[in-house]
């Protein structure tokens, strides 16, 4: 008999966002065309019985190959980074085209390009992020790229080659509103931290453990209130990334309270590491990340986060630095005092799992809340639904088929990553994905990685629908619109709306 499909997953136990059902998948064409029992035969078939057939992840917020100063190195490219998200059932990575201050962001998201071209095995979106907002990036090429596809970026209260001032950041919220985009801010306050910093080398306090008393919780809370505010005061939401704990969270709380449309992302070194793992000499360095990880009361806070609903996503914050050699964790080969220590750490592969194990089978988080968490909201929040992040007829076929009682203890060995350490190193998990396809092809397979590099494509994301300001809904509503000025209601959104 002739196959009806392409490829048939038959007896898995079917999770999305919403639902969970036994039910057979057929693809054709790449894409998912056919949900029920008993489908007609396929050219290939996966047996999934026992195993749970989910969304494959979407990782929105990693660092592969971003362009760095100082004789420091990424040590993921695409090819590597997407290699590690397969192997831990993501589908879909958004990475970040940096401008560098003083150049273009045209050329940033160029340079981009050429830097992902034919190397990724997972398919790709660009974040931006914007370092340096002149009249030109305002007026011209933010527009431009968001008409094109790019259409969110990240802009930073902290780090002296990155930082905007709040006029700057104003400016960068009002172009999101106009033109239908959504900013990421990472909410840390710089000046705050610059002074702790000084007063710490100061007293000799230089190992990486200081790190964290350079960034206590009271500096994000404080830029976490102070991005809100802007973000009320231009009528338009934002997502504030990598929460730590619970200050941020109170901030984001009494937002959501005020009706404002604040989005949150946390990561899971807020939820499995504490500021303890930088205690210990200069191998934490290996755990520096900003903000850093809190303590286990903060963990709690952010646990309860994710399944009250405060957060809308979880993404890794993959940022790859090796521990050994001159480019990473060590620059110029050296120990060096903590503020010099390239902030990130890597975990694209075990996002997945470790949040599967410790959130959906602890009972923390639904089966259905971790799909929502991990894949359906960043692919809503960043105009990639429904192609990406769920499982209907007409999305894309990416899916992981997990198998949920194999038991892995996490060895930096069994990654894929190009980075020489986890931060999870000996950590039991229950569960992880087999099976890796992405629009209907197995990337990830039986241990094995089997999709091949330039198999990934370049994804244009839509305007998303969450970047939509409160005063349109509300004013076309025929609604008091409260205290906003007059001057905002003529900041007017572009007639893409
Ligand atoms: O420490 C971190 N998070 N490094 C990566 C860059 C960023 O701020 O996301
Ligand atoms: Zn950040
Ligand atoms: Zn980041």
């Amino acid at each position: 008999m002739q196959p009806t499909y392409d490829l048939v997953i038959r007896h898995g136990l079917v999770a999305t966002a919403c639902e969970t059902m036994e039910t057979d998948i057929g693809i054709q064409g790449g894409q998912i065309v056919a949900l029920g029992k008993g489908l007609a035969p396929g050219a290939d078939e996966i047996d999934a019985r026992g195993k749970l057939v989910l969304p494959g992840g979407v990782d929105a917020h990693c660092h592969f190959d971003q362009p760095m100063g100082d004789g420091l190195k990424m040590a993921d490219d695409f090819l590597s980074g997407t290699r590690s998200a397969a192997c831990g059932g993501t589908t879909t990575v958004i990475p970040f085209a940096a401008q560098i201050q003083g150049e273009s962001l045209r050329a940033a998201v160029a340079d981009y390009h050429r830097r992902a071209d034919g190397k990724a095995l997972v398919d790709y979106a660009f974040h931006m992020i914007v370092t340096d907002p002149t009249a030109a990036v305002l007026n011209e090429e933010l527009p431009g790229l968001i008409a094109q596809g790019y259409t969110s970026f990240k802009i930073y209260m902290t780090y002296d080659d990155m930082k905007l001032d709040d006029r700057q950041i104003l400016q960068c919220l009002a172009v999101a509103r106009r033109h239908g985009a959504l900013a990421m801010v990472h909410a840390e306050n710089t000046d705050c931290i610059a002074w702790l910093t000084e007063a710490l080398e100061a007293a000799g306090h230089t190992a990486p453990k200081y790190h964290a008393e350079a960034r206590p919780m009271v500096v994000e809370r404080e830029a976490t209130h102070r991005a809100i505010a802007l973000s009320e005061l231009v009528d338009v939401p934002i997502l504030i990334v990598h929460v730590s704990g619970r200050e941020a969270i109170d901030q984001i709380r009494w937002a959501h309270g005020h009706g404002l449309r604040i989005y949150a992302e946390t990561c899971p070194q807020y939820l499995f590491l504490t500021a303890s793992h930088l205690d210990n000499g200069y191998e934490g360095a290996k755990c520096i990340c900003s903000p850093p990880p809190r303590d286990k009361a903060n963990q709690r806070v952010v646990w309860n986060g994710l399944s009250d609903g405060l957060f809308t996503i979880v993404s890794s914050d993959h940022a790859p630095f090796r521990y050994e050699g001159s480019d990473g964790k060590k620059p110029g080969g050296k120990e060096v005092e903590f503020q010099y220590v390239p902030n990130g750490i890597p975990g694209v592969e075990t996002r997945l799992p470790l949040l599967f194990s410790e959130g959906v089978r602890t009972g923390r988080i639904s089966l259905n809340q971790f799909v929502a968490l991990t894949a359906t909201n960043p692919a809503k929040l960043y105009g990639l639904n429904p192609r990406k992040g769920t499982i209907a007829i007409g999305s894309d076929a990416d899916i992981a088929i997990w198998d949920p009682e194999k038991q892995v203890t996490i060895t930096n060995s069994m990654l894929h990553h190009n980075v020489d350490y986890t931060p999870y190193e000996g950590m039991q998990v229950t569960g992880w994905p087999v099976t890796t396809l992405v629009r209907g092809q197995r990337v990830w397979d039986g241990g094995e990685v089997v999709g091949s590099a330039g198999y990934g494509q370049f994804l244009p994301c839509g305007r998303p629908d969450m970047a939509r300001p409160k005063v349109s809904d509300e004013a076309a509503a025929g609604h008091y619109v409260g205290h906003v000025p007059d001057a905002l209601r003529q900041l007017a959104r572009s007639t893409h709306a």
